[in-house]
């Protein structure tokens, strides 16, 4: 494939930003009160990096995934959302800003989480592809947002808070692949699966970037300053949970997240340049301050 035109990182994550926004206020036009205000609240003002990789990785394949972008961005605000109830983490600060239940109550933040994620699929449903991808992508999204996925891993990271037991590495990598990995992991798969193509590299590429992406997160919750953060550090020993972290040490964790983003970049080979944006988020991800 010739090389197609790209554009840097931080203009493709600010466009991917204002790609997922204009979707959600459009489907959410005309609603008026606490929760679509708070649905509209959660969904800005993050890095965007989920709806950045699907748009990216359909720029690849030369399909359009708009509606995919938006859909994965309501999934990831809504896990935050709940993740900052008071029963889960219990944050106060997120993006800088009071979480939702702060903003406004905890009944808000449960009902605006539940249907941001009702709003992905609908979203979704309204992708302009075929309908064998489309009901793949559905299907798929459901599973990674589920007890497979996402909330499964955080299931297993709530439940390690008050095991007797440390978790070992392999039970590491398997709460986190679930928790961050299968959502960024589906965003990263979004090109391949509407055009038909060749999963494997990208399933690759997505697999190790959520890992690396989870273990920088953990990282800054021990190196970074919550000013610049956006939300509260200390935490995670601070509740006894179970992160690379505190399994590796701080030097062995990022030592492991950069051999994921060197794997992560080496399963693009085949894309040659056309992968370059691709592998700038890669490097992105354990460079990033927030
Ligand atoms: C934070 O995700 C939660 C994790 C899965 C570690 P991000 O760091 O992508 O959050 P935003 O969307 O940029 O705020
Ligand atoms: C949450 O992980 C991942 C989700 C599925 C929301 P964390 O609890 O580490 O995320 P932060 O640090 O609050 O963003
Ligand atoms: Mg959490
Ligand atoms: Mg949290
Ligand atoms: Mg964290």
């Amino acid at each position: 494939m010739p090389d197609l035109p790209r554009m840097s990182l931080p203009d493709a994550l600010a466009q991917a930003a204002r790609i997922t926004q204009h979707q959600i206020g459009l489907a959410l036009d005309g609603r008026t009160g606490p929760v679509p205000d708070a649905m509209r609240y959660a969904v800005v003002g993050g890095k965007a990096l989920r709806a950045f990789l699907a748009l990216e990785t359909a720029r690849l394949h030369d399909v359009d995934a708009v509606q995919a972008a938006a859909a994965i961005e309501c999934i990831h605000a809504y896990s935050l959302v709940h993740d900052d109830l008071p029963c889960m983490d219990d944050d106060d600060l997120r993006r800088g800003q009071p979480t939702v239940h702060k903003r406004w109550d905890e009944a808000t933040a449960v009902l605006a989480g539940d249907a941001l994620q009702a709003l992905a699929f609908e979203l979704l449903g309204g992708l302009d592809c075929a309908d064998t991808p489309k009901v793949n992508l559905i299907i798929t999204l459901a599973q990674a947002a589920g007890v497979r996925g996402m909330v499964g891993g955080q299931a297993a990271d709530i439940a390690a808070e008050t095991a007797n037991v440390p978790l070992t590495l392999d039970q590491i990598i398997a709460l986190q692949a679930g928790k961050t990995g299968a959502l960024i992991s589906w965003a990263a798969l979004v090109g391949p699966r509407i055009a038909g193509g060749d999963t494997a590299p990208l399933q690759r590429y997505g697999d190790c970037l959520g890992l690396a992406f989870q273990i920088a997160d953990d990282v800054l919750d021990v190196t970074g300053d919550a000013a610049v953060v956006g939300k509260a550090v200390g935490k995670d020993s601070a509740a006894g949970k179970a992160t690379f972290v505190s399994l590796l040490g701080l030097d062995g964790a990022k030592r492991r997240a950069d051999d994921l983003v060197t794997q992560a970049c080496d399963a693009l080979s085949g894309y040659g340049h056309n992968a370059d944006t691709l592998k700038d988020a890669a490097r992105f991800v354990t460079a990033r301050t927030h």
